[in-house]
């Protein structure tokens, strides 16, 4: 497991390091505070489940590579403009000052929009053929707007000032969190080259282990250790928000985490053979510290 989770950690780096050099004409300061962020670490899990679902759906994860880093891509952005001020107001990511300390809320925000489009890019120039390239735009389109990333986090933020109903929280997570990690598995089995009824069950899979990660990112709020996380314990507190920890308890969270897991890896099972590597990461996503 720890292999192959290296060796697809080292090809996204790889690629993401290498996006930005060609004849980018891009303003200096701009593109470094992108870079800055990009290149900043981070687990890269929802790349490493790109190029596993391409796999384990008969594809080579090379293939899957450039729609892997756009998703990366679009992660980074929303974390950019999820430590804003006017958003969670952290001033620590990835174990440094986040994007608006170190270049300035302007700079933040464009560097943010700028990734954003970059990610529809990667995948719109890789080397597929066009309908998954289509079929991949669309599903990251999807997974980071009104119904996707954008609109979780405007619930988010509408709950800092009230306290959204079990409902509307679990909406709120399926949407900022679980849609974008559930997309980075449909579409590497898009890419690898799945059936609908694989598709669906990659889809399933993504936005089980995704609620079951934003729970554990609750906890961890509350109960992590800054310097293992990289950003501020307490920050949920401190701004008010409606997260799992708050409404249920770490008891009560720790056990729909599991149950959470415990479905998603019944149904990737169940639809793909080659399934080890994908069950192992549940568990080790399940029982994370950062
Ligand atoms: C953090 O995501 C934001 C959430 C959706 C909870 P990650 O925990 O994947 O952050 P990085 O990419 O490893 O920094
Ligand atoms: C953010 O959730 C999810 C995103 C879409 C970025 P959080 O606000 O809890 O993420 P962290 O804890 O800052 O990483
Ligand atoms: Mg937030
Ligand atoms: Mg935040
Ligand atoms: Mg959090």
């Amino acid at each position: 497991m720890n292999e192959r989770y290296h060796e697809y950690k080292r090809i996204i780096e790889k690629y993401l390091s290498e996006y930005f050099d060609v004849s980018c004409k891009a303003p200096a300061l701009l593109l470094d505070s992108m870079r800055y962020s990009l290149l900043s670490g981070g687990k890269r899990i929802r790349p490493v489940l790109t190029l596993e679902f391409c796999r384990i759906s008969g594809g080579n994860p090379d293939d899957a590579l450039p729609v892997a880093c756009g998703v990366e891509m679009l992660h980074t952005y929303s974390l950019i403009h999820d430590d804003l001020p006017c958003m969670d107001n952290d001033a620590l990511r990835r174990g440094m000052p986040t994007n608006h300390k170190v270049y300035g809320e302007t700079t933040a925000v464009l560097a943010g929009d700028a990734l954003q489009a970059e990610a529809f890019r990667s995948i719109l120039l890789s080397g597929l053929p066009a309908e998954k390239r289509a079929e991949c735009a669309r599903i990251l389109a999807d997974a980071a707007g009104v119904d996707g990333i954008c609109g979780g986090q405007y619930l988010d933020m509408l709950g800092e000032d009230c306290r959204l109903s079990e409902t509307e929280l679990r909406l709120m997570c399926e949407k900022k969190t679980a849609s974008m990690i559930s997309a980075a598995c449909m579409m590497g089995a898009v890419v690898g080259g799945a059936d609908d009824r694989q598709i669906s069950a990659a889809e399933s899979f993504g936005r089980n282990i995704g609620l079951a990660f934003q729970i554990r990112d609750d906890i961890l709020d509350v109960c992590g250790a800054d310097a293992e996380l990289g950003k501020p314990v307490g920050s949920d507190v401190r701004e008010g928000k409606n997260t799992f920890m708050g409404f249920y308890g770490r008891e009560r969270c720790e056990q729909m985490i599991a149950e959470l897991t415990d479905s998603a890896r019944k149904t990737a099972a169940a639809a793909f053979s080659d399934s080890e590597f994908i069950l192992e990461l549940a568990d080790e996503l399940m029982k994370r510290y950062s």
